[in-house]
């Protein structure tokens, strides 16, 4: 009896809830590559870069850490040890110094069924050297940025001034930023995201939540958010247990993007709440997951990702040698895309078709679930369901409404 009244008290807790979620996404739902592909491939290299291109990817993300001389380099952790032969922090090597190391060992030695020896000697790469490589090879490339350390302010400072410099600020439709724009800049560190929208409002911003403090749980409550943030990118663990706060985000106007999923039945979920991007490891389980839901952006909207080029961006890796930067100036070509308008070397075409990632999720022969998965040691949630909480039964419970409106439509 006491069981029947606590279930009958979190179903009927449940249902406005569930009345709520299903809603469509606000626009297209985005594929976001995750330091890359980086469960195939070393985090944050051209290797993870060029492969998140060849399964399709919708933006690439970039986790900018400053070095000592001040160049914004693409790398997660403060420190180089995790993901390096090396030790000590980002901010005590010069780019030069950086250069000199190997970002790819590591990856073989954590993950063997998918070790391979190209990786090692793996080369840090620059926030803008990985603008220019993949704008170069697609132009309609978009670029979800992290801000790790504003490094008292000099991070959103020179993000700005190369964004400036390279006529990337205002890249689309200042009525619907978020979904046109080149550039998108995210961040846990709110006080980041409001210093960069007084040097530039025309890049949208995302905030990043891992656990709310009251006034953050105010903003989930009511699907608010202070002005300078645009998009609300909390960890999928939130979105699961709380799937209508999607609705209520969009209902004032706020896209949500959410991280990290690489478990395709957790996609399909967030996907079917109408989740607008997420941020996943395997782009490639996520493209298929999109796609067969019809919200996937067009050729027009994505371009054209191609899947055969010369890998390692011969011609730009290598060029950075200052946050001055090699000059490169682009320029936008209608609501999505930029046109680079300083000549660069075209890219050699490769002798060695790329790896084809679809229809398995795989690029290399190894099946996805038997081969582990590169697993980056930081504090990132990885969606995960919960037990015995009421998130539980809505989980539950929303899951079985997708899986009915999936079978219905089948
Ligand atoms: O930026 C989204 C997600 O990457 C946040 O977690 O720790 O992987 O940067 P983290
Ligand atoms: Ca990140």
């Amino acid at each position: 009896m006491h069981k029947t009244l606590i279930t009958a008290a979190l179903l009927s807790a449940a249902l406005p809830a569930l009345a709520q979620i299903g809603a469509p996404p606000r626009d297209k739902q985005l594929v976001i590559s995750h330091r890359g592909a980086s469960a195939y491939t070393p985090e944050h290299t051209f290797f993870a870069y060029d492969l998140a291109i060849q399964q399709d990817t919708d933006m690439l993300e970039c986790d900018l850490i400053l070095t000592k001389d001040e160049v914004p380099v693409c790398i997660h952790d403060e420190t180089v040890d995790r993901t390096s032969e090396s030790t000590g922090r980002v901010d005590s090597f010069t780019l030069a110094e950086m250069r000199e190391m190997d970002f790819g060992s590591w990856f073989n030695t954590s993950n063997p069924t998918l070790a391979n020896p190209k990786f090692v000697g793996a080369k840090i790469v620059p926030l803008e050297e990985q603008l220019d490589c993949y704008l170069r090879l697609n132009p309609k490339m978009r670029f979800h940025v992290e801000t790790k350390d504003s490094a008292g302010g000099r991070a959103e400072q020179i993000f700005f001034d190369i964004l400036t410099r390279k006529g990337l600020l205002a890249t689309g439709d200042p009525a619907k930023k978020v979904t046109t724009t080149t550039m998108l800049l995210q961040s846990f560190d709110a006080t980041s995201l409001e210093r960069f929208r007084q040097l530039s409002d025309a890049v949208p911003t995302a905030f990043l939540l891992s656990a709310p403090t009251p006034a953050m749980a105010q903003w989930v409550a009511t699907g608010t958010l202070p002005d300078y943030m645009d998009v609300f990118a909390p960890n999928s663990a939130q979105l699961l247990a709380d799937p209508s706060s999607i609705t209520r985000f969009h209902a004032n106007g706020h896209d949500v993007h959410t991280y990290t999923v690489n478990d395709a039945q957790q996609m399909g979920l967030l996907l079917d709440y109408g989740i607008d991007g997420i941020f996943t490891n395997n782009s490639d389980i996520l493209r298929i997951e999109v796609d067969e839901r019809g919200k996937q952006t067009t050729v027009e909207e994505r371009g054209v990702n191609p899947k055969t080029f010369a890998a390692g961006c011969p011609g730009i890796a290598g060029r950075v040698t200052s946050n001055l930067g090699p000059g490169d100036v682009w320029e936008p070509t209608g609501l999505r895309g930029v046109q680079l308008k300083t000549a660069m070397p075209a890219p050699t075409p490769s002798p060695v078709p790329a790896p084809t990632p679809a229809p398995s999720p795989m690029p290399t022969p190894e099946p996805v679930m038997a081969a582990p998965v590169a697993t980056p040691a930081s504090s990132s949630a990885q969606g995960r369901f919960g037990g015995g909480t009421l998130g539980s039964v809505l989980l539950g419970l929303a899951g079985l409404a997708t899986l009915r409106r999936r079978f219905a439509v089948k």
